[in-house]
């Protein structure tokens, strides 16, 4: 009879015959804080006490094995202490103790995993040490036992890329003894350690991880670890956790384990406490922050989306609908002719076929994700749908037309979203008769691969709407950020005002090759310039004209891009802007431009100077955080975090620099505030401070320290 002894709520140790099922049940993910690592070891400990039991199997209930430790705990002392106990406890354990795993086993779980002596795992299970996402590496033994279990080259690829990889994989490169198929794993894991038992291996005869001798010899560890960090450099170039990743792995190559082991918690010491690991980590909980509206009720109900349906077949339309279609929701998009809509269905066919020959998906996802989508030019294709997401011209009138139209065709209920960009909601809404279930969905360009959705709701937005939005977004892999009705919401009003520096900064001196230059170097994917090409200069100054009629007389507004523009420069698509592109995408500087730049100089007395890179950087990025705290004070994003998000993953701020709010926290907000004030003696207008800022400095409290105070409770 099997007979539990609950060690804690998270672990029980269950006696089946002569094999311990030592039991991790911490849901939702089983992750191992220092109390579950304090109660495994109290179960390993009666384990080896009881004469009876011969080999156990440590395991997770659950739909997956640990998916590793607390986040929250990294930076603890009393943490890392009892995963400094991991080697005594588990892997020098006197008896044979094997991991059974299921679903994912990444980081921690993995790691331990690699200290129990065998390991079994279903078929479909994911493995993976991605502590370098978090900036970090991983601290539980990691470095030193994977390489010798897999190689040297298998770990110098999956550790400092934090890539995950599957059971297949996993076998082939000896990590595991067995793999079963999914659903059988408690019993062949019972069997397994059974097997194990029967062999009666007690003391030195249990296989130690640590006393493996690594597969490579010195020379070709060497190779090995230099391609690595060459590799990772390359790719990485900002990453110091990725390169102490390999210096913590190549350590296994020239030092006795038990110091290896050391030297891997000193660097683990000095990457928790950088500015790197302090970013991402600010991420990764902000990103599920964002997830959720304060104040939203439980009890609200979220719609179904069986079917949806697309109107606008041009860029962003095809995005959307294929960014449904590889959710499994089937998408008509809906055209202003047959010939049009058939020939958006062939450029979506084109983009499933083309992601199917790089394998990236497979042929049968292909032929679903085919299946998915259809077109037609007729909106009453559109009747049964549950979503309708409008992505034809930004102009208000057209919006309009579809928006009656389509709130008529559909059946109650049915979401009406708008992929506006700069719009605003409320006025879309009241061109239909429920304005109750319109909302934005604003994607970015190119929807199937930009993680983030801003969510806009109206003012007349129902909450379910606005919470089935957000489930959207989860079934989408999105990264929803909520945002309130605005010129531009978050993530454009931010960049707008960022371009906007950007082209101040070329009238006052320095080249827009040089600006885009300091910014890559910052961390940006693109710079200002190259970003405008890429969108089209005509689209960014058809916004600017509607955005400078809304401003007091007199206000400084940039006027070079205008003059490119003027001559039939519209960027990427006319081979020519800001860069010329007549080889290929890859834009080069164009004196053409440079002549403009100076014409407009000369001919408005602007007297050049020296502008440095840390000049062009600070206006630039400064920028962006003066706009938002702006939209902090005029409450369009619920906290500064929701900013960050936004802007990482919609207008290619650097992750590991945390979002610019972020950043501006890390700077010190007084040294901003500082900086605002000197920017605004030349530019008054742009560099006005704001009640966030201000209130900040003041009582020297960080944006999400004022944000907790404003709501009386953190965010
Ligand atoms: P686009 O010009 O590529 O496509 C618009 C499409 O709408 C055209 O194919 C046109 O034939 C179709 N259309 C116009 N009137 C129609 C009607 N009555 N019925 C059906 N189809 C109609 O435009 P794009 O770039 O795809 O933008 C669409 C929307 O998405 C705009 O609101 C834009 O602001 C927004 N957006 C654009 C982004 C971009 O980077 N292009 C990024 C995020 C949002």
């Amino acid at each position: 009879m099997p007979h539990n002894e609950a060690v804690t709520d998270a672990v029980t140790l269950r006696r089946e015959g002569n094999i311990a099922r030592i039991v991790i049940d911490n849901p939702p993910v089983n992750s191992i804080s220092a109390d579950v690592l304090d109660a495994l070891f109290a179960a390993i400990r009666g384990f080896v006490a009881s004469e009876e039991l011969g080999a156990a199997v440590i395991t997770c209930a659950g739909p997956s094995f640990s998916t590793g430790a607390e986040i929250e705990e990294l930076d603890n002392e009393t943490a890392s202490a009892a995963w400094k106990e991991m080697d005594r406890v588990v892997e020098d354990c006197p008896k044979p103790i094997v991991a059974a795993m299921q679903g994912c086993a990444y980081g921690g779980g993995l790691e331990l995993a690699l200290a129990c002596h065998f390991r079994i795992a279903e078929e479909d299970t994911m493995f993976g040490l991605p502590e370098v996402s978090l900036g970090l590496i991983p601290g539980g033994g990691g470095t030193q036992r994977l390489p010798r279990i897999v190689g040297l080259e298998f770990a110098l690829d999956v550790i400092p890329s934090g890539r995950v990889f599957g059971a297949p994989e996993a076998l082939d490169n000896h990590l595991l003894d067995r793999v079963v198929p999914s659903g059988t794993l408690e019993h062949a894991a019972l069997e397994f350690a059974s097997q194990i038992a029967a062999r009666g291996l007690t003391g030195d005869q249990v296989p130690r991880t640590k006393n493996r001798a690594l597969g490579e010899d010195t020379a070709s560890a060497r190779r090995l670890v230099e391609a690595a960090k060459e590799s990772v450099s390359l790719k990485w170039p900002w990453s110091g956790a990725r390169l102490a990743a390999i210096e913590a792995v190549e350590n296994c190559s020239r030092l006795p384990f038990p110091e290896a082991l050391d030297k891997e918690s000193e660097i683990f010491a000095r990457v928790v406490a950088s500015s790197e690991h302090r970013a991402l980590k600010h991420l990764f909980f902000a990103e599920r922050k964002a997830r959720h509206v304060p104040g939203m009720r439980q009890d609200v109900p979220i719609r179904l989306f069986s079917r949806a349906g697309v109107v606008g077949g041009g860029q962003m339309g095809r995005g959307i609908a294929l960014t449904l279609a590889a959710a499994g929701i089937p998408a008509c998009i809906v055209e202003t002719s047959e010939t049009i809509a058939q020939a958006a269905l062939s450029e979506c066919y084109v983009e499933i076929d083309r992601a199917v020959t790089k394998g990236s998906i497979t042929e049968s996802e292909g032929k679903r994700r085919r299946q998915c989508l259809s077109a037609a030019a007729d909106q009453d294709a559109l009747a049964e749908s549950d979503l309708i997401v409008e992505a034809v011209f930004e102009d208000l009138e057209v919006k309009k037309s579809i928006l009656t139209s389509i709130a008529q065709i559909t059946k109650p209920g049915t979401i009406l979203a708008s992929n506006t960009s700069n719009l605003n909601i409320n006025e879309l809404a009241a061109f239909t008769a429920r304005p109750e279930d319109v909302i934005g969905l604003h994607f970015f360009n190119p929807a199937p691969r930009m993680r983030l959705l801003e969510i806009i709701p109206g003012d007349k937005t129902s909450p379910e709407v606005l919470k089935s939005a957000l489930a959207l977004a989860k079934r989408l892999r999105k990264q929803p950020v909520v945002a309130q009705v605005c010129d531009g919401f978050i993530a454009n009003r931010l960049f707008d005002r960022y371009s906007l520096e950007a082209e101040f900064l070329v009238e006052e001196g320095v080249s827009p090759y040089d600006v885009d230059a300091a910014l890559r170097t910052f961390g940006m994917s693109m710079g200002p310039f190259q970003t405008s090409d890429l969108v089209g200069i005509d689209v960014g100054q058809a916004i600017r004209r509607r955005q400078s009629q809304r401003l007091p007389k007199g206000v400084r507004w940039p006027r070079v891009e205008e003059k490119i523009a003027e001559l039939g420069r519209l960027g990427q698509k006319s081979s020519a802007g800001w860069y010329s592109y007549l080889e290929g995408r890859r834009g080069q500087p164009d004196p053409v431009v440079e002549d403009v730049i100076r014409d407009y100089r000369i001919g408005n007395r602007i007297q050049i100077r020296e502008i440095t890179e840390k000049e062009i950087v600070d206006r630039c990025i400064l920028a962006m955080v003066c706009e938002g705290t702006k939209i902090l004070d005029e409450k369009i994003a619920f906290r500064a975090s929701d900013i960050d998000v936004a802007m990482v993953h919609g207008m290619g701020f650097p992750s590991w620099r945390g979002g610019p709010m972020f950043y501006a926290n890390e700077v010190g907000l007084l040294d901003v505030a500082n900086q605002i004030n000197a920017f605004s003696a030349r530019n008054p207008f742009w560099w006005r401070s704001s009640c966030t800022l201000s209130r900040a400095t003041a009582s020297g409290m960080s944006f999400e320290e004022v944000e907790a105070s404003r709501c009386g409770e953190i965010a």
